[in-house]
Formats: structure tokens, sequence, C-alpha cells
């Protein structure tokens, strides 16, 4: 055994162990062919707050995962160097260049040039856009506001698709009433290709995954469908990019790619579209999703949240502005709870670039460090006995005080975290004001017996089943 595979072995084997492993094994045979559902509750067993911080788990006997959840630790994680780094199962999203795969210099730098594509002014100028595609989603819902059951899943997929691709690209498709949307059909397919890469890690070596059936729809979804639509929209963008034409606006994404065009070269243009629109779009969907259930399971809290948009609205119909967004305070209050009650992202991996001390353990280098966030999010050491319960107001100032500084990280923390995080915030924040004028949403489902699953993102295994009813807004006194 070479030195330093001694060095790490022997490092890792002072760090206690979660429980439920195999010798040798690890938790192999537990996510081997495991479906997302098995994988939550496998995530829920060993992330689970039992035991010390760090500890660890051995996904194969290759593979050291080092999970963090104390808060001291997790400041460490966040903010130091050699923890900034992702673990090259994000290549699962073939794009290795772009924001969410690429590290180091790469990574920094590309950052560095593209946070001023989501800075006030350009999110401010995204207002409009937001309005009239959260328009059409009423419209394209209202069709079905007749108290029958359906996944409402679905239209927020369409609906996210076409915001992303309108206010990062300036792309203006409209998936929300074609439904036949090829573009649609291609990111469903390649996140579902995509998802099954990660949750069945072998997958990713090619000679494993050209045997199985998602190779064909790899190709088919992802290399000529969204690789092709992405090669497309570039081509056409290299030939009629003019920096006169965007001098005095605020410069989306794709304006501020092609004003620095020069410190990318062509395959990292298309990866860092590509990232951007397919994390963009999955975390989106899936908020939005997780939230209306949330609040038909939660009929008193919706009911004050309506109070709230019947103070601040004038008519149903009404746009968000600059002015009422910020006088959506119990809006916010909700907001922050779904995310923390059923995160989008339930769980995070960094990947060590360096040995590091944490606790009281020295963690080696290339080792995946696993942040949980949903099992901190449900701390009741961080947030009272209550933190089963989904409640907004703890978000209220001074109770929000007693809450520590890194346990509430929808988004990530520290330099590498989520790019999007005021731009989904704001959308979210849009959509649901307009969508709880116009619905009264029940569903049949009880909270007790729905099951999440680790696809990606957090989905419900029974699905999004709610049933809307239309609300008078503009009737009710
Ligand atoms: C509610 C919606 C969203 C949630 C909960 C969310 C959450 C996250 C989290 C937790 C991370 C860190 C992932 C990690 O470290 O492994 C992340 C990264 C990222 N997110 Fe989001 N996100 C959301 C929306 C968006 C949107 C709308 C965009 C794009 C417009 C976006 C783009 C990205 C990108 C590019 C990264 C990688 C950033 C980097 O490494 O520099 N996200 N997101």
């Amino acid at each position: 055994m070479r030195l330093e595979y001694r060095k790490f072995y022997r490092l890792a084997s002072k760090v206690p162990s979660v429980p439920g492993q195999l010798p040798i094994l690890g938790l192999a045979n537990r996510v081997f062919l495991a479906s997302g559902e098995d994988i939550f509750k496998l995530m829920r067993e060993i992330f689970s707050p039992i035991g010390q911080s760090p500890r660890k788990a051995w996904l194969t006997p290759a593979q050291l995962l080092i999970v963090v959840d104390d808060i001291e630790q997790l400041k460490k994680v966040y903010t130091i160097p050699s923890c900034v780094n992702r673990p090259n199962l994000y290549s699962a999203f073939m794009a290795p260049t772009g924001l969410l795969s690429s590290n180091g210099n790469l990574w920094k730098n590309h950052r560095k040039l593209l946070n001023p594509a989501f800075n006030a002014g350009v999110l401010k100028s995204f207002l409009p856009i937001l309005n009239k595609k959260t328009q059409i989603l009423i419209k394209v819902l209202d069709e079905y506001s007749n108290g029958n059951e359906f996944d409402i899943s679905t239209f927020m997929a369409s609906f996210s698709m076409d915001n992303i691709l309108s206010t990062s690209l300036g792309f203006h498709g409209d998936s929300q009433t074609d439904k036949q949307s090829k573009l649609l059909q291609n990111f469903l397919g390649g996140m579902f290709v995509i998802t099954k890469k990660i949750t069945n890690f072998w997958l990713q070596y090619k000679p494993i995954i050209m045997l199985t059936k998602y190779y064909e729809l790899e190709k088919q979804h992802i290399t000529n469908g969204i690789h092709k639509f992405v090669k497309d929209f570039v081509d056409e963008k290299e030939k009629t990019f003019d920096i006169s034409d965007i001098s005095d606006k605020p410069q989306i994404f794709i304006d501020q790619l092609f004003k620095k065009r020069s410190e990318f070269n062509r395959n990292e243009i298309e990866d860092e579209i590509g990232t951007i629109v397919g994390t963009g779009y999955e975390t989106s969907a899936y908020s939005l999703s997780l939230g209306v259930v949330l609040l038909a399971l939660h009929p008193k809290i919706q009911e004050k949240l309506y109070d709230e948009l019947k103070n601040v609205f004038r008519s149903a119909n009404e746009e968000v502005s600059e002015d009422n967004l910020p006088q959506l305070t119990y809006l916010d209050l909700v907001v922050k709870e779904i995310l923390r009650y059923w995160p989008p992202v339930s769980v995070i991996v960094r990947y060590t670039s360096d040995e590091v001390e944490i606790g009281d353990y020295l963690i080696p280098k290339e080792t995946n460090i696993i942040i949980p966030i949903y099992e901190i999010h449900r701390n009741k050491k961080f947030w009272g006995d209550d933190a089963d319960e989904f409640k907004p107001e703890r978000f209220e100032g001074e109770k929000f005080k007693n809450v520590p500084a890194y346990a509430y990280m929808p988004f990530a923390l520290g330099p590498r975290n989520c790019i999007g995080l005021n731009y989904a915030t704001r959308m979210i924040k849009t959509t649901l004001a307009y969508f709880f004028r116009h619905f009264r949403v029940e569903t049949d489902m009880k909270l007790e017996d729905i099951s999440l699953e680790f696809v990606v993102v957090t989905k419900i295994v029974e699905g999004f089943k709610v049933k809307l009813t239309r609300r008078n807004f503009d009737g009710d006194s």
C-alpha cells in the first residue's frame, strides 16, 4: 500500500463511525440499486445527529464520507479554502467547467466574473418578466381550479423553465402553453438521467452506463437535446452579440458572459449556460411545488398569508413591484420556513483539497465532507423542541436571534453558496404572491404519510397532489 493511502486510512480510522455499516463494504449494499426514497431514508438514518461530529461512513471501501453538523465545524467547512471544492460526483451534470462542477482557479475566476449577473440592478430588471410569466401560470392553472386533484409539479417545471431561459438568456420560449415543448422534454429527461447518475454513482463510468437504457436517454436528452440547444444558442449569439447594445442596461447572465467573452473558451461558455439553466430550473420548480403542498397542509397559515395579500394588493392581478415586495413580511417568513422545513437541496458535499482539522480529528486530503442540510434544519438543539413543526413565525426578529448562525442554509453558506439565492427568493415570493391571491389550495395527503425522496432535489414520493379552487380576491371585502 502506498504511503499516502496508509495515511488516508490511518486518519480515517480515528474518526467515529455512523452506525449500520458493514465491515469493508460500508454502506455499499444499502446504496446499490436503492430508490430515491431509500436513499432519503438512509440519509435520515446516518445523518441524524446521533453521536459526535465529525463522524464517518464508507460509501464504498474507497469512498469516505465525513458528516459534519456541529456549528463551529460547519463554519470552518464553509469558510476555509481547503473545503471549497466539490467532488467528482458533480460531473454527472455533464458541464465540467461550469460553476457547479468546476474547482480551483477556474471556479474562482468564473464565479468572480459571473457574480455581477445576479446583482440588485439585474434582479430588479427581472420583475416585469416574472410578473408576465406568473400571469401565464395563473391562466394555465385556472383550467385546473375545479377542486379536482392533480400534480402541480409539472406546471411548476414548465413555468420555471420559461422563467430561467428568459431571465438568464433572454430566450423567450413558451413551454407553459406549448405542452409539446421539446426543450422542456429534454430538460425533464436530462434531469432524470443526471439524477440516476448521482444516486447510482457507478453509472458515471461510461463502460457501465453504456450497458443500460440510461445511455440512450443521455444521448437523446442531454447530448442531442440540451447540449445541442446550448450550442445553437451560442452560435447565434457569437454572430449577433454587440457590446454597445447592452452597455446602458443591467447585464443579465448571458450579457455578462459575452461581455467577458475573452475570459471563457467556447466549452466554458456552453458549460456555464447549461449549468445556470439546469441548476436554476430544477431547484425553482421544486421549491415552489414543495411550498404549495406545505401551505395546502397548513390552511391556517395559508389564510394568514391571504389576509396579508388582501392588505397589500388592490386587485388579484396587480403586479408585484419594488414597492409592494418589502411589504410582504409574512410571505417572507413563510418562504424562509418552506426552505427550512423541506429544503429543496437536502444535502451537499464538499471535497478536501488538503488535510483539515475538524473538531478533534484530522480529516485526510481528498475526502467527501457531507453537510446534511435537512437534518441541520430539523435539529432541536438549534431550532427548539418544535423543530419538526411548520411555523413561519420562528423567523420573526427576536425569536430567530436564538438560532445559531450556520444552522440555516437552504442555499449553502460561504463563498461557494448558491449564486442564484436572491434571484430564487424573489422568484418564489413573486409567484406565491400571485398564486395565493388566485387560488385556495388543499390536499388529501397527510403530513405524517408523506415520504420525501432524494433525487438531486427533494421530491415527494406520492407526487405533489393538490386541489385548487378559485378565490374571489377582488370581491372579498
Ligand atoms: C430555491 C431555489 C434554490 C435552492 C434551494 C438552491 C440551493 C443551492 C445550494 C444548496 C447550492 C450549493 C450546492 C453545493 O454546494 O453542493 C447551490 C449552488 C448553486 N446554485 Fe442554487 N439554489 C436555488 C436556485 C438557484 C437558481 C435560481 C440558480 C440560477 C439562476 C442557481 C444556481 C446555482 C449555481 C450556479 C450553483 C453553484 C454555485 C457555485 O458553485 O459557485 N440556484 N444552490
